[in-house]
């Protein structure tokens, strides 16, 4: 078996982006650009992986972590030097070399595999992946000889008028042999009209040394889209969009309005589930079958159980049990945990929140740092007075309690197991369990007072 490596390019600040970020941390499905391709290169058995980074590029570096080693591209010189980066790591090996690009998100795993045993069968010295398309604006040119050999590329910038008109683009993904890619990289000058160092030119210089020169053309254009501006994310972003709602509903899953329907990569969703129009599912979160979402909602990191209906509702960093009714219009906050047969009703937002089997807080309520037990109703208005300005404090609210409406539960606060608030109270003390509780002022009616008024005022 060949050995296998890949340096992936990610050191451009990516200008025509007009952004602060590097331009391979912006995100496609919630995944930055360049850990998209990292994450599909990693399907190919690999033994080494070096990432070509910027100088400051901290965040890169903190983006990508442990799952590659990079090198620091000083300035950006050109793609050819970039790859001459990781000479030091690199240049000695025997084997297979990929170059990716960081802004390069769509392309699979599969078709990285396929590049790699098309290269290696052919015992090319490098194997350039190409794709045809009508548009090929911005794109490298592949020029090919009257025997439909590939003699070079030539870059948009650089390309003549009849060069322009070539539809087979570079998709900026090559395999080469390892010891060829180093020793043609020092041929290659900066003597074109952006003044860079380009990698493609590689490929002449190869040629000239008599190596083969291949190349793999793949069919699916749009799986090659490079990200240069703000109009290309988006289409990326629509692109891998739609690749994941067709995944989910492949496996089962009800996706009513796949173009307004945004789901992160690590979503997991069991088959039977609906999910409505003006979605997004974000991060870990698992939706397990029977389970109805949307419309307009956002999940994130949640876990969300059997046969439970979120409707037009935020949650975030929660686990929710089964047969959960939710919303409309309900934000769970992180570290909440909700049991099986609940309801969390209009204008609810819970925190931190334990929410035992079968309990309700059906509108208006803030229930926040709490522990709630089975079978407890907490009536509309209601609130968990939990923060003094300083700290936050616990409510426990024990099994088959009943709040009345408009209550100010003010923590740290106990109200007993079996027992009742009455309606408008400020709780500052423990209930006992299976007490009622009445802290409001008590109701005088002054008989009269309305029609006396009325008299005075005539006279
Ligand atoms: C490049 C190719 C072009 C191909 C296209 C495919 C060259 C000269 N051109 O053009 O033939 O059709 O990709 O998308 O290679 N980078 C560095 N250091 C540098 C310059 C770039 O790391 O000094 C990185 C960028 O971060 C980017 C990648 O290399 O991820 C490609 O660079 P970019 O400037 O986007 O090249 P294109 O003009 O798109
Ligand atoms: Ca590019």
């Amino acid at each position: 078996m060949t050995n296998r490596y890949a340096v992936i390019l990610a050191a451009g600040q990516g200008t025509r982006m007009k952004s602060k970020l590097y331009k391979v941390l912006h995100p496609v499905a919630g995944r930055a650009m360049v850990q998209h391709v990292i994450d599909q290169l990693n399907t190919v058995k690999l033994d080494k992986m070096v990432t070509i980074v910027g100088f400051g590029a901290e965040k890169v570096k903190d983006q990508i972590g442990q799952a590659s080693e990079f090198v620091v591209q000083d300035e950006q010189l050109g793609t050819g030097h970039a790859v001459l980066q990781s000479e030091a790591l690199l240049k000695d090996k025997e084997g297979t070399t990929i170059v990716a690009c960081g802004d390069t998100p769509l392309i699979k795993g599969e078709t990285y595999q396929a590049l790699f045993n098309h290269h290696e069968e052919s015992g090319a010295g490098t194997t350039i992946l190409t794709a045809k398309t009508d548009n090929p604006a911005g794109y490298g040119r592949v020029l090919r000889n009257e025997t439909n050999e590939v003699e070079r590329i030539v870059e948009h910038k650089d390309a003549s008028e009849g060069e322009l008109l070539v539809n087979e683009i570079n998709t900026g993904t090559y395999c080469f042999d390892n010891q060829a890619l180093f020793a043609a990289l020092q041929e290659v000058s900066n003597d074109n009209v952006q003044g860079e160092y380009y990698l493609p030119d590689v490929i002449e210089i190869m040629r000239n040394q008599g190596k083969k020169v291949s190349a793999f053309l793949t069919p699916d254009f749009e799986e090659t889209l490079g990200v240069n501006d703000r109009v290309a994310l988006a289409e990326a972003e629509k692109t891998m969009k739609k690749r994941i709602n067709e995944k989910h509903m492949r496996n089962g899953v009800a996706i009513i309005d796949p173009d307004h329907t945004y789901i992160e990569p690590d979503v997991v969703i069991e088959s039977d589930v609906i999910i409505h129009p003006g979605t997004i599912i974000k991060g870990t979160t698992i939706i397990k079958t029977n389970a109805e979402i949307g419309p307009n909602s956002e999940i994130s990191n949640c876990s969300i159980g059997e046969a439970t209906i979120v409707k037009q509702s935020v949650a975030n960093d929660s686990k929710i049990g089964d047969r959960v009714k939710i919303g409309p219009f309900a934000h769970i906050r992180p570290d909440s945990t909700i049991g099986h047969d609940a309801k969390l009703g209009n204008f609810v937002e819970i925190k931190k929140t334990e929410l035992g089997d079968n309990s309700k807080v059906s509108h208006l309520s803030y229930i926040g740092d709490a522990e709630v037990g089975s079978n407890v109703n907490i009536g509309c208005g209601t609130i968990t007075v939990n923060y003094d300005g300083t700290n936050k404090f616990l409510t426990t609210i024990e099994d088959d309690a009943f709040i009345g409406c408009n209550s100010n539960l003010i923590a740290p606060v106990k109200i007993g197991r079996g027992s009742y608030v009455a309606a408008g109270s400020t709780i500052t003390e423990n209930v006992p369990e299976e007490a009622l509780s009445v802290a409001r002022a008590r109701q005088t009616n002054k008989e009269g007072y309305v029609t006396n008024l009325k008299n005075r005022k005539r006279d």
